[in-house]
């Protein structure tokens, strides 16, 4: 589901833009990190990239071999090609990328889910683009978290997408994806998650 105003000016701003690299994309460091996993010259997707600042970051610590970035909004793909980055933004839909199964070692979704209905459709995404042993790195809030936004702040988002940490954290393993570490950021409705296809799905 597309930002209303409130949104797209709260996500284009240079306070998001530190919120991003100085909290979410360092936990994602941190927990690759503890995990001895190295993305370096790997294939990454930035799914629901917005204007493509946290592409410019993956770039930045990471040269990916192949770096796709695709948002549902063509505004904020107008944005991110403007940063004129080693990068493919092109237009779509989380819940179902255009791109081929087994695609990429690392998934990238900084806080997308709590605006798309068929959230599980995404995750189940995510899982066909993996490639085996490939990562999924995710930010979000859940249900109770986006209430309050869509109270107070005036934000659009779906009923649909009102999710429980528990409903998610068991479609994501139903999804053949094992959770590795999960840690909230900040307050409890918001948490990031690494999480691994493993090589050989019979193990979990
Ligand atoms: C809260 S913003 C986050 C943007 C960016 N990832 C960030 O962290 O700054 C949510 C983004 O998800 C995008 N989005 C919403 N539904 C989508 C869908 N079905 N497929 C792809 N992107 C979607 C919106 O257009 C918006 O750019």
């Amino acid at each position: 589901m597309k930002l209303n105003k409130i949104e797209f000016m709260l996500m284009n701003n240079p306070a998001r833009r530190l919120m991003q690299k100085s909290l979410e994309f360092k936990k994602f460091k941190y927990f690759l990190n503890r995990n001895d996993i190295n993305l370096k010259g790997k294939s990454i997707l930035d799914a629901g990239c917005g204007s493509g600042y946290s592409t410019y970051l993956l770039e930045k610590e990471y040269s990916p071999s192949k770096l796709y970035a695709f948002d549902l909004m063509e505004s904020q793909i107008d944005l991110a090609k403007k940063r004129k980055l080693n990068a493919n933004f092109f237009v779509g839909d989380i819940t179902k990328i255009g791109v081929h199964e087994e695609e990429f070692d690392a998934v990238f979704v900084f806080g997308v889910l709590h605006h798309v209905p068929a959230w599980k459709e995404a995750i189940k995404e995510f899982s066909r683009v993996l490639k085996p042993g490939g990562v999924l790195l995710l930010e979000d809030m859940n249900g109770d978290a986006s209430k309050f936004f869509k109270k107070y702040f005036g934000l659009d988002h779906p009923n649909e997408a009102f999710f429980e940490w528990s409903e998610f954290t068991s479609h994501i393993e139903d999804n053949g994806l094992q959770i590795l570490y999960q840690e909230k950021v900040v307050f409890e409705g918001l948490r990031t998650f690494l999480c691994i296809k493993p090589t050989n799905l019979n193990n979990i």
